[in-house]
């Protein structure tokens, strides 16, 4: 595992790895995001729900900083970054899978990890062949491969991959930039029950030390991976608290669960 040279790294474990506060985002004259404050601890496993539209990927944007926020406040390990460009809200510990496909089909699992580590496209393919042929690119692909036991088929084309395979690979593309906190909206959208089960599986496999914030509509997987939960109701935190609770309130049945 990697060793944390960073100075303050006990202080940062006592802070939220991400803090929202009273967070709003405005579309003209569509509040999409409205008053929302929320913390993620380090390791935590939180989800937020709500039906579509409700404003989870206008979150997920306003976090990783690609709409800038109407009002309001992103905190990364208590530091203020609302100002700041994606790009530098990544470099802080941050990764996101989006619902559609950055995974190149005709390249093998292996290839598409190592462009991952260099955060090259296939365009650039002769600078990838040489960045290959450095061992240490070569063992953080192997090591990223090996705990989310994709060793077996690193050499397997990606298109023949199944569509559940293939988004457990997103997700291990997303922790190549060894990341302290993971965004993940509808990780088993489209999945078949058998695979969604996998991708609990999987995710539940996951580095405990990993923060997780997961969008997700399939329940099942929301409740085996998250411990704690969010409804999000137009733009609003309608209630947030442990998954038992959740499970139970008679409004977010009402307005989320019934309607399944
Ligand atoms: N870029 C945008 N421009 C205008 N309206 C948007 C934009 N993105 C989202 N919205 C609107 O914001 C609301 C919330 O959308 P979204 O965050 O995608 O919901 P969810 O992910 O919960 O389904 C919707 O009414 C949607 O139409
Ligand atoms: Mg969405």
């Amino acid at each position: 595992m990697a060793t944390d040279a960073t100075p303050n790294a006990s202080s940062e474990s006592a802070l939220p790895a991400l803090e929202l506060k009273g967070l709003s985002k405005s579309f003209g004259g569509l509040h999409a995001v409205r008053g929302v404050t929320f913390k993620l601890m380090p390791g935590d496993r939180k989800a937020i729900i709500g039906p579509n539209g409700a404003g989870k990927t206008t979150l997920f944007n306003l976090i990783t900083g690609i709409f800038p926020s109407s009002s309001g406040q992103v905190l990364l390990y208590g530091r203020d970054v609302t100002a700041w460009s994606s790009h530098r809200r990544t470099a802080l510990g941050m990764a996101r899978t989006f619902q559609v496909t950055h995974l190149f089909p005709k390249l093998t699992v292996l290839d598409n990890v190592l462009l991952a580590i260099k955060g090259l496209r296939p365009s650039k393919y002769v600078m990838w062949r040489f960045m290959s042929s450095y061992p240490d690119v070569y063992e953080k692909a192997h090591g990223l491969l090996e705990r989310a036991q994709f060793m077996d088929r690193k050499d397997t084309e990606v298109r023949f991959l199944s569509h559940g395979e293939q988004r457990q690979l997103e997700i291990v593309l997303g922790l190549a930039s060894d990341p302290k906190i993971l965004l993940l909206d509808e990780p088993a959208a489209g999945l078949s029950s058998g695979e969604s089960v996998e991708m609990s599986e999987f995710l539940q496999g996951l580095d405990p030390k990993l923060a997780i914030l997961l969008i997700e509509h399939d329940m099942d997987v929301v409740f085996d991976v998250a411990s704690n939960i969010s409804v999000l109701h137009f733009g609003e935190m309608l209630e947030s608290g442990p998954a038992e609770q959740i499970r139970q309130s008679a409004k977010v049945r009402e307005i989320y669960l019934g309607t399944e």
